[in-house]
């Protein structure tokens, strides 16, 4: 039996969609106003989960506490009111699209989360648009 737990979060960010190969004419056709040179905020909203057997001395699959305390240290606080192409090592070189930022987030958290455990995370760039990984 596995059970699925889950924390939201939350982050403010900016950023710029931006491939360096192209001309500011290409990137403004395929990004629009998200290749904006002055860049543009998002209040981001991150859903992690964590899937797999309930531990029978405590009854939990991972201790929320500790879940929660791994995405401030590992997650908001490298990407909390930061401007993500500039201050965030990673971005510098690879485009923050959601999709780039949800696997950037996936990969930084399963690293500190126990193996047996199932991990995936959903990322909201607006209400409506969000993306989602589990490590396929
Ligand atoms: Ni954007």
């Amino acid at each position: 039996m596995k059970v699925t737990v889950s924390r939201k979060s939350h982050f403010n960010a900016a950023h710029r969609l931006y491939n360096a190969d192209w001309s500011d004419a290409r990137n403004a056709t395929v990004f629009g106003k998200c290749s904006n040179p002055n860049y543009h905020g998002h209040n981001y909203e991150l859903i992690v989960s964590v899937k797999g057997e309930i531990h029978p001395e405590t009854g939990f699959v991972m201790d929320m506490k500790i879940l929660k305390d791994l995405i401030s240290i590992e997650i908001e606080e490298k990407f909390d009111h930061k401007n993500l192409n500039e201050e965030v090592e990673v971005f510098k070189t690879l485009n923050p699209t959601a999709e780039n930022i949800v696997v950037v987030i996936w990969n930084q958290l399963r690293t500190k989360i126990d193996e047996s455990l199932e991990l995936s995370v959903t990322l909201y760039e607006t209400p409506r648009n969000f993306v989602s990984y589990s490590g396929e």
